[in-house]
């Protein structure tokens, strides 16, 4: 997945160009900065590349979403629906605007199903957030389609999927809004970084004035602007932005060979029977960040993982149904509700719930997947030993198995 392995000239020259001029803010020291306006080059990049109107650059994809969330109108007690796997940020951008985060299943795209979506819309429900994990996308059509049908606001968590497209439109710009994150693992990366994208220009205006303490942005002096609202600073600084420009004008090469490669790999594991992948709504969109693949049972997955491990060749090959960061069985402190500070009673009661909900769809689905990294730096010859050695392990787990029953 990351875009950090193509660093090179191309990123030391946008990052020297900020350290001449010692102007390392996005905002103002018209003079000084001599041109130089990295964030504001990189937000117009993003909106050429992606082909949407706006977009606001952000500290952090947990700040993108947080501001697509306040500029969108979401915030206390409403409801937000999104899925049971997704990163922890999904959620603590739900709670920082005083909403209340619904998870729900997921279906074999690991990502939102429309289904459990449709059963958990209640009065309260304002927006649902389908998160793009790994590469991949939802089934937009038919969550635009809900969201349609009850006046809901669809927000597009599309932080791993930069890149990703559904139906000729990117990811993250079919929705009202949506946001990438462009931290240090990401497709393109800025080090830290995210953006909200959006076609609708109030949802932009409250975004941009969102991430710097509200700032109007209307004038050329900082100290005369008007500050409508109460904003906070998300700001990306010049420094983060440069690294991003560079980025973005490798993005095309960065899919081609992360897609490539992608495919390599599968081929080794699609002449296995036992083995199937994730379904796809479109799978021409697929940014081809991780190929998942998923075993028949839980026991044979697990025995995969150990035998992976028990031969040195486990990095890489994520088995989220265990990993602390992306799945609703390991959020102890979700469901316990332990925040530093005092939280609304409805949201502290909606996070207890959570200790009792259960996910048995999602369960049966994340319990026999794996999602294996793709990177970017392999050889033909090294993804060819990989898939040999992953085919070998699984055939020999399947084949045990077997023998055992
Ligand atoms: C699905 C998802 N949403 C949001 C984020 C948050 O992005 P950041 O790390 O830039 O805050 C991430 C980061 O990994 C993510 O994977």
């Amino acid at each position: 997945m990351p875009g950090f392995e193509f660093f090179g000239d191309e990123e030391r020259k946008e990052v020297n160009d900020v350290l001449e001029t010692g102007i390392l803010m996005r905002y103002g020291f018209d003079g000084p900065r001599k041109g130089i306006w990295k964030a504001l080059e990189l937000e117009q990049a993003i909106t050429e590349t992606f082909g949407c109107r706006y977009a606001q650059l952000t500290s952090s994809g947990t700040a993108a979403l947080t501001t697509a969330m306040s500029a969108l109108g979401i915030g206390a007690g409403d409801e937000v629906i999104m899925p049971s796997f997704t990163f922890v940020a999904s959620f603590e951008a739900v709670l920082s605007v005083g909403a209340i985060p619904v998870l729900v299943d997921i279906d074999e795209s690991l990502t939102l199903s429309p289904d459990a979506v449709r059963n958990a819309i209640t009065p309260r429900t304002k927006c649902v957030m389908p998160v793009h994990m790994c590469g991949s996308m939802a089934d937009l059509d038919a969550l635009q389609a809900i969201c349609a049908e009850h006046s809901l606001i669809l927000l597009e968590d599309a932080c791993q999927s930069i890149g990703g497209s559904y139906k000729g439109k990117a990811l993250g710009t079919i929705g009202h809004a949506g946001t990438f994150s462009f931290d240090f693992v990401k497709t393109i990366t800025c080090g830290e970084g995210g953006v909200v994208m959006t076609n609708d220009a109030a949802v932009f205006s409250k975004s941009d004035g969102y991430t710097d303490h509200g700032h109007d942005h209307k004038g050329v002096d900082r100290g005369a602007d008007l500050h409508p609202f109460v904003g906070y600073n998300f700001r990306i600084s010049e420094l983060h932005a440069a690294v991003g420009l560079a980025q973005i004008r490798k993005l095309h090469k960065i899919l081609e060979v992360q897609r490539g490669n992608n495919l390599q790999l599968r081929a080794y594991l699609e002449s296995i029977p036992e083995i199937s992948f994730r379904v796809v709504p479109d799978p021409a969109g697929d940014n081809g960040a991780f190929l998942s693949w998923f075993l028949p049972t839980e026991a044979l997955t697990k025995a995969v993982i150990a035998e992976l491990k028990a031969q040195g060749i486990a990095a890489g090959h994520f088995y989220w149904y265990d990993n602390n960061w992306h799945y609703i069985s390991k959020w102890e402190h979700l469901k316990t509700a332990s925040t530093l500070n005092k939280v609304a009673d409805a949201q502290r009661s909606a996070l207890l719930s959570l200790a009792t909900a259960k996910f048995p769809v999602s369960d049966a689905i994340m319990s026999r997947c794996v999602s294996t990294a793709i990177s970017l730096s392999w050889t033909s010859e090294q993804i060819a030993e990989k898939g040999e050695k992953l085919k070998a392990v699984i055939e020999k787990i399947v084949q045990q198995q077997t023998v055992e029953a």
